[in-house]
């Protein structure tokens, strides 16, 4: 490997040249559009810090969702934003709730079946204090009760199941909850729905954003107790050997791009298909600077994407999704 016999810019030189040694490829059926459902008609809210994202009633998430099959886009990822709250998350697992709703339109439209309808499985849009579980208290102690939480969830995995989700993608980090659903799917006459687990989700800052676009700030404390701390590679592999052991189908790595260390460490480890979720505060703090004027927009944006699938993820879930699409053609 010694100049002047190699000269690596001989393959730099033209954009054909270029194009033909590229390792890493975008393309629009790998992207994943999140949409957050809100009750209402002709409601279309944007989000003051996600520039380009809304709180969507159904009808209008319905032209969302239409926008994203025409652009070739993978699949749609659908948070829900209930009329009321309470402490056991009703919301999340009636019958009737906003995303089963959502999920029913959307199954109607026969013109979205190239788009994968994948539910998030939480309980912090539905519960009254915020918290992804169910919350004990003993005066100013509180505790995010497991063993209870994963009932309701693995209820709710069920019943979006039954309102049409092609995938359910538990994001609450608690312990068993994998397994939880599965039983729950099967019971149900749901054994072919995969999961595909949030495996290893960090306490991180950058769901600020997303916090007020789905209205699930926890109302005190905050998630350490049961999201990863950020130092942890390790204890990601753990996470996901768990959540593999009990049955995920696939793995949602996430944020994305400051913990792009773990989604390659992960690539090399498993063979089950693996996404990332270019998360709230990544897009917004992007967002921020072409605002100001001091990144490029596509370029950036194109950059940040091509760099978590390098990582190694199969699909990305993004709110860019889009605009990328747009670029990509
Ligand atoms: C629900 C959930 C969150 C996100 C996805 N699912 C919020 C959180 O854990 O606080 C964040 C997504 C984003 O920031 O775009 N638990």
């Amino acid at each position: 490997m010694n100049f002047p016999v190699t000269r690596l810019r001989r393959l730099r030189r033209t954009s054909a040249m270029r194009s033909l040694v590229r390792e890493t490829h975008l393309h629009p059926g790998a992207l994943i559009y999140p949409l957050f459902v809100c009750p209402g008609e002709g409601v279309r809210k944007e989000i003051s810090s996600m520039p380009g994202v809304f709180n969507l009633s159904i009808d209008e998430a319905l032209k969302e969702a239409e926008a994203c099959a025409a652009l070739g886009l993978g699949g749609l990822l659908l948070f829900g934003l209930p009329s009321k709250k309470d402490e056991k998350a009703s919301g999340a697992w009636a019958d009737d709730g906003i995303v089963q709703q959502a999920l029913q339109a959307i199954k109607k439209n026969r013109a979205l079946d190239s788009l994968v309808t994948i539910a998030d499985v939480c309980l912090c849009e539905y519960t009254s204090h915020g918290h992804c579980g169910v919350v004990s208290r003993d005066g100013d102690h509180y505790e995010i009760q497991n063993d209870s939480s994963v009932a309701l969830i693995a209820k709710t995995a069920a019943s979006l199941a039954k309102a049409g989700a092609d995938v359910v993608a538990p994001s609450d980090m608690m312990d068993g909850r994998v397994e939880a659903i599965r039983i729950a799917l099967d019971a149900s006459g749901h054994e072919q729905t995969p999961v595909m687990s949030y495996a290893s989700k960090f306490a991180s800052a950058f769901y600020g954003p997303f916090r007020e676009a789905a209205d699930s700030a926890p109302q005190f404390g905050d998630r350490r107790s049961y999201q990863m701390d950020g130092a942890n590679l390790r204890e990601a592999m753990r996470e996901i050997d768990q959540d593999i052991a009990e049955g995920a189908d696939m793995l949602l790595m996430k944020p994305a791009m400051p913990y792009l260390d773990v989604i390659r460490t992960a690539r090399e480890r498993y063979d089950v298909p693996m996404g990332a979720y270019q998360v709230s505060g990544e897009y917004s703090m992007l967002h921020a600077a072409f605002q100001r004027g001091w990144l490029e927009p596509e370029r950036a944006m194109m950059e940040s994407l091509l760099s978590i699938r390098r990582a190694g993820a199969d699909f990305i879930v993004t709110y860019f999704a889009k605009d990328a699409a747009k670029v990509l053609g």
